[in-house]
Order: structure tokens, then sequence, then C-alpha cells
């Protein structure tokens, strides 16, 4: 899989993917369709007739676990703690991007330049009645470049469409995007950036993963392809551009540069402030495209959404992938729940070795790349319980759990985004660490009930004599 018509060619032969031929509007009701089809993990939807415009729309692209596991080149019946083990194991022999020529690169078919600008060429939708307006990035990502190392970062960061030739950022602090541009701002310089909607989704994927600083995301999208991601230049910028993406914005981010954005609803199911916020935006000086470009949008909100289930799969994977490099034994499964959005609460199922193993599991998690960006809740239970099995964690949680071996973190980094704190103080969050494991050096382990294995095929066999 190569690019998004690739996906799209692939879902549509699986029977996941549906056209919508009907007119719909950009304005709230092609976002409307797209999160009620969400919430019945329904297909895949490519919108062919947007009002006003001649190119399509793709959402609800990552909605499903069987298109992720499409999307990495999984078998479809995995389950996402599947895809967590894949991806630890597919991201091991990183592959750099290769150079194509401009002639075999789609993403250069077409060309606005300077004046010529017009994002308002493109179907931007407008997701829900209080956002600040249409979002042109949703499920894209931006390619930045660390002036030190020259290391090159793919980050999902959402971008406001504020002008025909101006889109917002909201690099939270912290993110690559935001500490390569602290970087630009001493040296005085404006940051060079590109913006890439429709692609090979797995770019997409890492955009909105938790890969780690000096690691370029284009060198784990070769791991997983088992091949180089094809890249070309950038027309005003010098950025790898993935060839075969559907639409290319360049331009320039300006640190000391404001323009009022948001709010927008986010996958919270809560807009993240008030009102707008003044932000750094993109100073969009070239645009390129495909014929017939493919605009890819996802839509946040209440949970479960296509975005909750790209985060459940970026974040989680990227939890079991630090966890397993920190190569602490006894580790079975990892799950971090959709509802949470893959990163706010995760679960972890272990095989206790010594004593304090289970402690040292809770803490190396808050420690990980992911989990010290925000992540609140993690439970570890004993290897007898799958984490995704709810249920039983619940009966962990009751039953194996003791409140005094839990511990309370104070202080660690937070998102701004989680509306469990002040609106005015979200810099910093707790986070509860659960033990609800039996603990290892017990002598006297509770003693489980077990059911009479005879007895129970004895009353088998005698099951409909006694009228059931
Ligand atoms: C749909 C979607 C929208 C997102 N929007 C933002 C955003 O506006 N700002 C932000 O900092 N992170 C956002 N994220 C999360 C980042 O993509 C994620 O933290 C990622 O790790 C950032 O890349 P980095 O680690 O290279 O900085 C979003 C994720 C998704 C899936």
């Amino acid at each position: 899989m190569k690019d998004m018509r690739d996906f799209v060619a692939v879902c549509e032969e699986k029977g996941l993917l549906k056209r919508i031929t009907a007119e719909v509007d950009w304005n709230l009701e092609l976002s409307h369709i797209a999160k009620l089809n969400e919430e019945a993990q329904g297909p895949a939807l490519l919108f062919e007739n947007v009002k006003g415009y001649k190119s399509p729309v793709i959402t609800s692209a990552c909605t499903t676990v069987e298109r992720l596991a499409i999307i990495m080149g999984m078998p479809e019946d995995s389950t996402l703690t599947d895809l967590y083990v894949g991806w630890e194991e597919k991201a091991k022999k990183p592959i750099p991007p290769t150079y194509v020529d401009k002639a075999k690169a789609p993403c250069k078919q077409n060309i606005m330049m300077g004046d010529d600008v017009d994002l308002y060429k493109f179907p931007v939708p407008q997701y829900y009645p209080l956002d600040g307006g249409r979002f042109y990035g949703t499920a894209h990502f931006i390619i930045t470049k660390d002036p030190d190392s020259g290391w090159v970062n793919l980050g999902t960061y959402r971008s406001q469409l504020l002008a025909k030739d101006k889109i917002g950022t909201q690099f939270i602090k912290g993110k690559h995007a935001d500490i390569m541009l602290k970087k630009y701002q001493k040296l005085k310089q404006p940051m060079p950036v590109a913006s890439i909607v429709g692609c090979d989704p797995i770019l997409f994927l890492l955009g909105a993963a938790r890969v780690g600083a000096f690691t370029s995301e284009y060198d784990v999208a070769g791991a997983f392809r088992g091949q180089a991601i094809e890249i070309v230049k950038g027309e005003v910028v010098d950025l790898p551009i993935p060839a075969h993406a559907e639409i290319v914005v360049e331009g320039f981010v300006d640190a000391e540069k404001f323009m009022e954005e948001g709010p927008f609803g986010e996958y919270t199911g809560y807009y993240s402030g008030v009102g707008t916020d003044p932000r750094n935006f993109i100073d969009v000086k070239c645009v390129t495209y495909r014929d017939n470009p493919i605009f890819w949008g996802t839509t946040v909100g209440r949970a479960v959404t296509d975005s909750h289930m790209t985060m459940a799969l970026s974040y989680g994977a990227t939890l079991w992938q630090q966890l397993k490099e920190m190569r602490i034994p006894g580790l079975k499964a990892v799950y971090c729940p959709p509802e949470g959005a893959g990163r706010f609460l995760a679960i972890i199922s272990m095989t206790q070795m010594y004593p304090g193993h289970a402690d040292q599991v809770l803490t190396a998690a808050i420690s990980t790349e992911m989990g010290a960006y925000g992540l609140k809740t993690v439970i570890v239970v004993d290897d007898d319980i799958d984490p995704w099995d709810i249920p039983r964690v619940m009966y962990a949680l009751s039953f194996r759990f003791q409140p005094n071996r839990s511990q309370v973190i104070k202080r660690g980094r937070s998102t701004p985004l989680d509306p469990s704190l002040p609106i005015e103080t979200r810099d910093i969050t707790g986070r509860l660490l659960m033990d609800a494991t039996i603990p290892y050096e017990w002598k006297n382990k509770p003693i489980p009930i077990e059911l009479d294995p005879d007895m129970v095929e004895r009353v088998k066999e005698r099951w409909s004599e006694l009228g059931f």
C-alpha cells in the first residue's frame, strides 16, 4: 500500500468502503454522517458529491480494528492487542525514505503558488456547530526538520482553515514540532513546514504515534512497509514530501506571529477552552496536489470515533513497544481502551516473577515516552486476566486490588485538553497506579475455588435430563 488510492481499492474490494454519491454539504452534514456512521462501526466513507466541489472527501478510514489491521498489513481478524504486538515487531528494522524524480511524484501534478494559493478550493469540512470554522488538518500530519540535527518529524496537530493561505497550528507544549519551533525562534527564522492530507495511511498513524524524539516516522513507515517510502523535495521548503500524497501544503510558521484559532470539538468530548485562542499559523506559500485529490478528514468529539480508534492504536502500540524496549520480564499484554482515546488509561497484564515486579511495571509505564505524556491511570493485572476483558478487569479491581497498595503520583506532564482539570491549570496532571494483582511476596495466597472436573462432566451429561 503506497497511497490513499490503494487503501480505497483494498477496502472497496472487501466491502469495507461506501461511496456516497448523493450531494452532501461540507458544512456539518458530512461530519454528522461520518460521526453517526462511526458510532455504528460503519464502513469508510468516500463522499463523491460534496456541495460546491468536484473532488471527494474520505472519512472513517480508521474506525474499525479490521481497517487498522489492513493499514498495518496484519491479518484482518487481529485484535487491537495483536496490532500492538505486530507494531513492535514491524518497527524493529527502520528503513530510511528514498528520493524519487519529480516526474514520478503524483503529488506534483498540480501546483498553486504565491497569490494563487487558495485552500478554499478543497472541500474542507466544518465538524461541529461551535467549531471556530472549517478544519483543514484533522487526518493529516505536519513535517518539520530539527535545525540542529536534521531529524525529520511527522506529527498530527490539528489545523484550522483561517484564510485562503493561512492554516492554524496547535503544537501542544513539548510536542516535537513545538520543540523545533522554539529552536527556529532562537535562530530568528520562521520554521519551514509541510502539511500532508491523504497518503499511505500508515504515515498518518505514525504522525499520531508517540514515536520518540530523534526518530523519523518515515524510517518507521519504511519498516512497516518493508521498503523505503518514496519522497520528493518540496517546492519552497527543503523538506521530504511523500511522493504519493494527495495534497501538500508548504509554508512557514513564525513563532512570534499569532492568529485567533478554535475552538474545536476535541476527542475528549469537550471544547479545549472557552473560545478562540491566539495560536501560531502556517503562512502557506505553495500547494501541490494530485488530479482529483482525495481530501481526508477524521471526526473527533465524544468517544468512540475514528480519531479515538487511531489513538487507541498509535498510543497503545507505542506504550507496548516502549515497555518491551525496557526489557522488563513477564509482560503479557497491554490494552489502551478507545473510550479513553488510548491515552488516559492503560491496563497491563503480567506474570509476576519477584517482589515489587508489579510496581516496576506501573512506574515503567508512566516513564515511557507515551506514558509520560498524560497517561493518568495505569492498572496491572495478573496473567490469568486479559487486559481487554473489562469484566475480568473489574473482577480484579474488586477482589485483588487494595487501595493502600495503589500510588498517587502528584505531578506529571499533562495535556491541555484534559477536561478533568480546570481550564487554566492543565499543564500538570496527577497519576494513579493501581496494582490489581495478588502480591508476589505473600506466603499465604487466596485459594481459588475450582469446580470438581469429574462432577462437571457428569452434570454436563445430565444437562438435558435436568430440563435445561
Ligand atoms: C486526529 C488527531 C488530532 C490531533 N491533534 C493534535 C493537536 O492539535 N495538537 C497536538 O499537539 N497533538 C495532537 N494530536 C496528538 C499527536 O498527534 C500525538 O501526540 C503525536 O505524538 C504528536 O507527534 P510528535 O510526538 O512527533 O510531536 C492529535 C492526534 C490525532 C489522532
